[in-house]
């Protein structure tokens, strides 16, 4: 469904976040001009920067805005600065909130490579190694919401975090998943540790009960050990990767590898009510300030945005391939760059992008008009 005006939380956070976004605005705001839809937007204190303005990592007004938003952008939290915060009170645990606030349960993460970069995969990939797999991630569930304690002191001090997962949990992001292969080839590798792991054990027997009243599904199980090798070794077998929220960060940082950089990659994090996208990257401290950031996993949050939300394929494509084109003239942020070329800057970058997104949409309209 596509409508005429959009409203956008936007929360840039720390490090990078605030440039990796403000090129993705920019490139909104073309598509939204060339396309005629309408995106207003209002930018939210959100991450460290919230701790050091109000005192929390998200602020109450932050939320409800957000939580009344069509969608949520974010750049990244986090850094040095805030490392001492108590684990509860940090930039990272203000983002866990959000994601339950907004019940964004099911976190989209696209690991495709631009034929541009292949020869800059850190695997020697065979001209026709297709690296182009979609890790479906549980994100409000597992480790990350169990809870975290300490006890003792000393010598004596322990630690602990629990991990649950429930049925209905498992069922919906699982649901998610059957979605999502219906659109691509109809494979699953679901991903657990059902050999050690009480959560895996129920996250496996439900996958393979969900399984049996899908049979125009393939579905196969893989121990998480396996599948990290696996995805290095044959990256190809992948299509659909379903997997809890502690396995999906781990193995999501592992196939941005593939592709050439962390820097590449989107992220869409759906559930019942406003979506968020975010870079799969962090704040990336030894980048700040220095404009070299690569902007294209955030320009691409755009792009997955404006396809699985607002309807609307056709800037979708149009983005995806500006930046392929981008990369393909060899006009690389430094991450991305062929050993012994010249960089340009993030936000040159991102001109570069913007200029063939123009020139793309000029191509696009009908000759008449
Ligand atoms: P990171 O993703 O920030 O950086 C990992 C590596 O990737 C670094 O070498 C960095 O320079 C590089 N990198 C990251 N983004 C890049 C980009 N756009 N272009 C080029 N190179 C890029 O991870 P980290 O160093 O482990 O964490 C730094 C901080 O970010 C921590 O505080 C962490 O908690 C936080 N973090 C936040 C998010 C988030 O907000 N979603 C995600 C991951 C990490
Ligand atoms: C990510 C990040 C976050 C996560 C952190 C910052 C809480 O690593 O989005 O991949 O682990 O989910
Ligand atoms: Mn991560």
């Amino acid at each position: 469904m596509s409508r005429k005006s959009w409203k956008l939380a936007v929360l840039p956070g720390d490090g990078i976040g605030p440039e990796v976004v403000n090129a993705a605005l920019l490139v909104l705001q073309d598509c939204a001009n060339a396309f005629g839809f309408g995106v207003e937007t209002v930018e939210l204190p959100f991450g460290g920067i919230a701790i050091d303005r109000v005192g929390q990592p998200c602020p109450p007004e932050t939320r409800e805005t957000c939580l009344k938003a069509d969608a949520v952008l974010l750049g990244a939290v986090g850094g040095a600065k805030w490392d001492s915060v108590p684990l509860n009170q940090r930039p990272e645990a203000g983002l866990l909130g959000l994601r339950n606030a907004l019940g964004v349960y099911a976190n989209i993460r696209p690991i495709r490579l631009s034929e541009a970069l292949r020869p800059l995969s850190p695997l020697r990939l065979g001209p026709n190694t297709v690296v182009n797999f979609e890790i479906i991630r549980e994100l409000l569930g597992d480790l990350y919401f169990g809870k975290h304690s300490n006890e003792g002191s000393g010598a004596d001090e322990s630690a602990s975090d629990v991990a649950t997962y429930s049925v209905p949990e498992i069922e919906r992001i699982t649901r998610v998943a059957f979605e999502r292969a219906r659109r691509r080839s109809r494979k699953i590798a679901s991903v657990d540790k059902a050999n050690v792991l009480a959560t895996s054990t129920l996250w496996r027997k439900t996958v393979n009960r969900m399984g049996q009243d899908a049979p125009d599904l393939t579905i196969e199980h893989l121990y998480v050990d396996n599948a990290s090798m696996q995805i290095i070794l044959r990256p190809d077998q992948f299509d659909v990767v379903l997997t809890s929220n502690m396995f999906g960060d781990i193995l999501s940082d592992e196939g941005s590898a593939l592709v050439g950089s962390i820097g590449m990659v989107p992220s869409l994090s759906a559930g019942d009510g406003p979506p968020l996208v975010e870079p799969i990257h962090g704040t990336a401290p030894q980048l700040v300030g220095k404009d070299v950031a690569n902007p294209s996993g955030t320009i691409l949050c755009v792009s997955m945005l404006l396809r699985d939300r607002f309807g609307l394929p056709e800037p979708a494509a149009i983005i995806e391939r500006a930046i392929d084109d981008v990369l393909a003239e060899g006009i690389r942020t430094p991450d991305v760059a062929a050993p012994g070329t010249t960089t340009v800057s993030g936000s040159k970058f991102t001109s570069h992008v913007r200029a063939r997104i123009q020139k793309l949409v000029e191509k696009a309209k009908p000759q008449s008009a």
